[in-house]
C-alpha cells in the first residue's frame, strides 16, 4: 500500500503496477496480477487467486459454482445474487453450535485462522459512532458481502474467507452473515491458542449493496503520520488506546501479501512452505499460533524475513500507546485479557441484534 489509503481502485491499480515492475524481491506471480486487475474490473477472484489453506482450483470450483444459490461473489460487479443476499432476520442457537462445528472443521483443514479474523475485523471497522442510524453507521453489519464493500481495495483477498464459509452459510441457513463472520472470526482465535472471545449473537444482516459502507473507512498501513491516522480511524469506532494496542496484536496471526496489500514480500523463510498457500510475509515466525509474540518482534525488529508497518512500529514510538505494547512484550496473561474484551467489543460495532439482549452459545459470554 506504499502509504496509499486502504482504498481507491486507482490507488490500488498503480500500486499493482508498480509491485509487479518493482518484481525483483517480491515478483507477485502473473495470475495474482491478472486477479487483481479482474477484481478492480469487478469481477471478483478467479480459480487461480490465492486462496487459504489447501483449497485447489477443483474445491474452489465446487465451492462457488454449480450450486443452485449460485456464487458466493459478485461476478459482474453488479451485486450478489443467491445466497449472499438473502438477509437472515436473525440467528437461532441451535444453529449457531452447528455452524461453529463446521467452521472449527473448516479451520483445521484449512488452516485460514488469520483471514476469517480479518473478515470479521473488516466487516466491522467501518463503523462510526457518530452516526446513530442502523445500518448507515457501518459496523458487523454483513455489508462486506456485498460487491461494492467487498471490491475495496482494502479488501483484496477476502473474496477467499467469503467462499471459505460459504458451505456453513448453506448448512445452516438461519444463521447471519454478520454473526457467522464473527463466529468464525472468534473461533479462529481460540483455536490459534487465543483467549476465548466473549460473544454474543443475534445480529442482522444489512440486506443489499445500498448498506455497503463508502471505501476509506479502514486503516491505512503507512500514513503520514501512523499513529494520528490509527487514533482518528480507531476512536471514530469508539476505542481507546489500550484497545487500539490490543486489538493490533491480532497481526500476530497471519501474512501480508504484496499481490493483495501491497504490502510485504512475496515470500520468507516463515511462509514459503505454508501451512494453507505458501508465501507473504509474516509479522511473527509462527504466524498460525495466537500469542504476544507479535509484541515481541515488532519491538526488536531483528529479522527482516517478518513485517513490520509503519502502523506496527509506531505501537513502540508513541509514549501512550508505548506503555501498552511494553505491558504485551512483558506479560502474555495481560495481552490475552485485554485483547479478548477488545475484540468483543469490535464483534459488536454497529451490530443491532435480534432479541435485542442477544443470543448466548455458550452461557457464559458476558
Ligand atoms: C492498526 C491498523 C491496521 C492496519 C493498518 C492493518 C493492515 C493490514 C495489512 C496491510 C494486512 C495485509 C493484508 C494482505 O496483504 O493480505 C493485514 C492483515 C491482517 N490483519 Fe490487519 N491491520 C490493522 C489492524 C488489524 C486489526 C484490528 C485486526 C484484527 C483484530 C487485524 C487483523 C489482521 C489479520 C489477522 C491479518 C492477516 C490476514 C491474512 O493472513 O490473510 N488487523 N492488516
Amino acid at each position: 500500500m506504499a502509504g496509499a489509503m486502504l482504498g481507491g481502485s486507482r490507488t490500488r491499480l498503480l500500486r499493482l503496477i508498480s509491485t509487479a515492475s518493482a518484481a525483483a524481491s517480491t515478483k507477485p506471480s502473473s495470475s495474482a496480477l491478472i486477479n487483481n486487475l479482474l477484481l478492480l474490473r469487478g469481477f471478483g477472484s478467479t480459480s487461480t487467486d490465492c486462496v487459504e489453506g489447501r483449497l485447489n482450483d477443483a474445491t474452489l470450483f465446487t465451492l462457488s459454482i454449480g450450486k443452485q444459490h449460485s456464487s458466493l461473489l459478485a461476478r459482474r460487479g453488479s451485486g450478489v445474487r443467491g445466497i449472499l443476499t438473502s438477509a437472515s432476520s436473525s440467528s437461532n442457537v441451535e444453529q449457531l453450535r452447528g455452524a461453529r462445528e463446521q467452521v472449527k472443521e473448516i479451520i483445521n483443514k484449512y488452516h485460514c485462522n488469520p483471514i476469517l479474523v480479518r473478515l470479521a475485523w473488516h466487516d466491522a471497522g467501518t463503523y462510526d459512532k457518530n452516526v446513530i442510524e442502523w445500518p448507515k453507521c457501518g459496523g458487523a453489519n454483513g455489508s462486506i458481502r456485498f460487491s461494492p464493500e467487498l471490491n475495496h481495495a482494502a479488501n483484496a483477498g477476502l473474496q477467499n474467507a467469503l467462499r471459505l464459509l460459504e458451505p456453513v452459510k448453506e448448512k445452516f441457513p438461519h444463521v447471519s452473515f454478520a454473526d457467522l463472520f464473527q463466529l468464525a472470526s472468534a473461533t479462529a482465535v481460540e483455536l490459534a491458542g487465543g483467549p476465548k472471545i466473549p460473544m454474543r449473537y443475534g445480529r442482522l444482516d444489512t440486506s443489499g449493496p445500498e448498506d455497503c459502507a463508502k471505501e476509506g473507512k479502514l486503516p491505512a498501513a503507512g500514513p503520514p503520520n501512523p499513529a494520528e491516522h490509527i487514533r482518528v480511524v480507531f476512536y471514530r469506532m469508539g476505542f481507546n488506546d489500550k484497545e487500539i494496542v490490543a486489538l493490533s496484536g491480532a497481526h500476530t496471526l497471519g501474512r501480508s501479501r504484496p499481490e493483495r496489500s501491497g504490502w510485504g514480500v512475496a515470500s520468507t523463510k516463515y511462509t514459503k512452505d505454508g501451512p494453507g498457500s505458501p508465501g507473504g510475509q509474516s509479522w511473527t515466525a509462527q504466524w498460525l499460533k495466537f500469542d504476544n509474540s507479535y509484541f515481541k518482534d515488532i519491538k526488536e525488529k531483528r529479522d527482516k524475513d517478518l513485517l513490520v508497518l509503519p502502523t506496527d512500529a509506531m505501537l513502540f514510538e508513541d509514549p501512550s500507546f508505548k506503555v501498552y505494547a511494553e505491558k504485551y512484550v512483558e506479560s502474555q496473561d495481560a495481552f490475552f485479557e485485554d485483547y479478548a474484551k477488545a475484540h468483543s467489543k469490535l464483534s459488536e460495532l454497529g451490530s443491532k441484534f435480534q432479541p435485542s439482549e442477544g443470543l448466548f452459545i455458550d452461557g457464559d459470554a458476558t
